[in-house]
């Protein structure tokens, strides 16, 4: 089997959703009115990743929201079904990412392929400001009983041909941090969380760069596009998709973040959920017509 030619990504799931947002060259906005219904924004994030090779499709789903109900519902919407769905990719072990899980495996009813890092069935929890959030555990066994077929791994994979999980994200910038407040409870004991269990989807469309589909970006997403051009051999970026959890970091980290973004030479930077609404400004600002918000119903399509 050769490289992919073609990779889709459709978020299902997103924190934003404008249908005024104009498609470009490479994301096509939804269109209300010819859809079988409404989008629903919603905290959280899930991508139908539709990979073409040769006379093979591919469908990954990376993450499953927060909540089954948005899922299930812009699916629908979106004429899309649980049974095209090849396997399934969970990012990392937040809830606002396997949320849906149970409710789409009980939907779908048949089994399928999940992958993932072990780490992601430790309970965790946040401390805020407001005081502490959670914990949320994801059920192992539950899952497990309806249908999850788990490859849980720490090393980077390749799922088939040019298309590559990270693994654990070695943390290398000076500028990326651990994520504030986040804790894991491992054995019985309550720690910081390391949030080594968020891994990258990675699709090398050869010549053309490396497609990169990030959930939170808590290993930092310069981290993530230095780890992937490592694993995959191959230095050119053409896109960087997915949240990037920088509502929290100061002026000088995201001024750093975004020249890493600059600097790598992707041609689409389609960001969302948990990049922070500040980010979004000084992305737009920075990275001009490279930048796109991520919304509920676009589909970028990135092709060698
Ligand atoms: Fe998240
Ligand atoms: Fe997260």
């Amino acid at each position: 089997m050769s490289l992919p030619e073609k990779v889709c990504v459709t978020a299902v799931v997103d924190n934003y959703l404008d249908v005024f947002e104009p498609s470009t060259s490479l994301v096509e906005r939804a269109v209300p009115g010819k859809l079988k219904g409404h989008l629903l924004a919603g905290h959280g994030l899930a991508y139908l990743v539709d990979i073409s090779q040769g006379e093979s499709t591919f469908c990954l789903l990376m993450d499953t929201g927060n909540a089954f109900e948005t899922l299930k519902h812009n699916m629908e919407v979106m004429g899309r079904t649980p049974a095209e769905v090849d396997a399934l990719f969970l990012s990392h072990g937040h809830p606002d990412h396997y949320g849906g899980l149970l409710g789409f495996l009980e939907w779908r009813g048949t089994p399928l392929p999940i992958y993932c890092h072990p780490d992601v069935f430790w309970p965790k929890y946040l401390m805020t400001p407001r005081g502490k959030v959670g914990p949320w555990k994801l059920e192992r066994e539950k899952i497990e009983d309806i249908g999850a077929q788990l490859t849980c791994a720490t090393d980077a994979q390749q799922l088939r041909e040019g298309v590559f999980l990270t693994g654990e994200i070695p943390r290398r910038t000076d500028f990326e941090g651990p994520m504030p407040g986040a804790k894991i409870i491992k054995d019985g004991q309550d720690m910081d969380d390391p949030l080594v269990d968020e891994q990258a989807l990675v699709v090398n469309l050869g010549e053309k760069g490396l497609v990169i589909i990030s959930g939170c970006s808590h290993p930092g997403i310069v981290n993530t596009i230095q780890y992937a051009q490592e694993i995959t051999g191959n230095s050119r970026i053409y896109a960087v998709i997915g949240g990037l959890h920088l509502a929290q970091v100061g002026e000088e980290v995201l001024t750093q973040t975004i020249n890493g973004i600059k600097d790598c030479g992707a041609q689409l930077a389609l960001t969302g959920h948990c990049t922070g609404f500040r980010p979004h400004i000084r992305m737009s600002q920075e990275l001009g017509s490279t930048f796109a918000i991520s919304c509920v119903g676009s589909t970028a399509t990135l092709a060698a």
